[in-house]
């Protein structure tokens, strides 16, 4: 199985995509680090401990992270996912505790013990990422690849006209990533505007017990902001599309495209500068998607869902 850490701010989507890894033996799960991002760290490391209980794994490692960006303040989306979280059903305290060990040093740690075989999975702010990067500039060479939800392109943003939230939470984290040598792929807000959270959708996940049930009730919830704002047919079920992208890629197109993110100007802060045509000499260092098949997303979602 292929190793993977996930680096989450769990919020609903995020808390899908844990699920989706959980419940696919494709995959190891070899840690969660929680970050600070939709929530405050103590929610989100509080929350991916939920996820993990919910799915039947407490023996899977979840490590508390950074609780603010590299060099700005905290930004959080309690609009979009609720004062918890993960509002949408009664939160339970969990009964495992954190792993010890802060987030950054468990990344760095599992890298070097694992070099050549660990894929990063940050589905919020990259400061975790960044952190370990600059903390540790050897693992650059020794992690695998990088597949992350941020960023867009022709979508342009959701948390200001130029900018995804995880990117613009904590930028300076996100250059720090895109400009490390390592073997990018991007899931922007491209793709997962695609992949909607329809009722027809929502009611398959009802039928699978109380894994859909919980899933159900979160995509609920989560569903209102767009809906109400945007009018769109449902919400955008971003993070899941990372883990779906390492499962069944040929759901997904892209282009090999350089990215860099802008840190400089307030206006355009956060903004995933894609040269999507190709009319500079910059370097690629990312796979940047761009469609996705979302009917096959979620026949993946709802058959991965039924076996938990
Ligand atoms: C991203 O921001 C968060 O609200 C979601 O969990 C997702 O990771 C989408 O912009
Ligand atoms: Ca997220």
């Amino acid at each position: 199985a292929r190793k993977i850490i996930i680096d989450t701010d769990p919020g609903q989507d995020d808390a899908v995509a844990i699920l989706l890894a959980l419940a696919s033996p494709e995959l190891e799960v070899v840690a969660i680090t929680a970050v600070a991002g939709n929530v405050p760290l103590a929610l989100t490391q509080r929350n991916a401990r939920i996820v993990c209980e919910l799915a039947g794994r407490p023996d899977v490692p979840v490590h508390a992270g950074c609780d603010a960006p590299m060099s700005r303040p905290l930004l959080t989306a309690e609009h979009v996912h609720g004062g918890t979280g993960l509002d949408g059903v009664e939160i339970v305290e969990p009964r495992m505790p954190l792993a010890e060990g802060h987030a950054v040093d468990a990344i760095i740690e599992a890298v070097r013990a694992a070099p050549g075989e660990i894929t990063l999975c940050p589905l919020g702010p990259l400061t975790n990422i960044g952190t370990a990067l600059e903390r540790a500039p050897d693992i650059a060479q020794k992690i695998a690849a990088i597949v992350l939800m941020g960023g867009a392109y022709f979508e342009v943003g959701n948390i200001t006209p130029a900018a995804e939230f995880n990117i613009y939470v904590d930028p300076e984290a996100a250059a720090a990533v895109f400009a490390s040598g390592i073997p990018i792929t991007v899931l922007p807000l491209d793709v997962t505007h695609k992949v909607l959270t329809t009722k027809a959708r929502i009611d398959r996940f009802r039928g699978l017990g109380k894994v859909g049930e919980t899933v159900a009730a979160w995509t609920d919830f989560f569903e209102r902001f767009d809906v109400a704002k945007y009018g769109s047919a449902g919400a955008p079920l971003h993070d899941p599309c990372v883990i779906a992208w390492l499962l069944k890629p040929e759901l997904f197109s892209g282009r090999e495209v350089n990215v860099e993110i802008e840190t400089l100007s307030e206006l355009t802060r956060g903004m995933t500068v894609a040269d999507w045509w190709g009319v500079t000499d910059r370097k690629k260092n990312a796979l940047f998607l761009g469609d996705v098949d979302a009917d096959g997303f979620f026949e993946l979602l709802t058959e991965r869902l039924a076996r938990l």
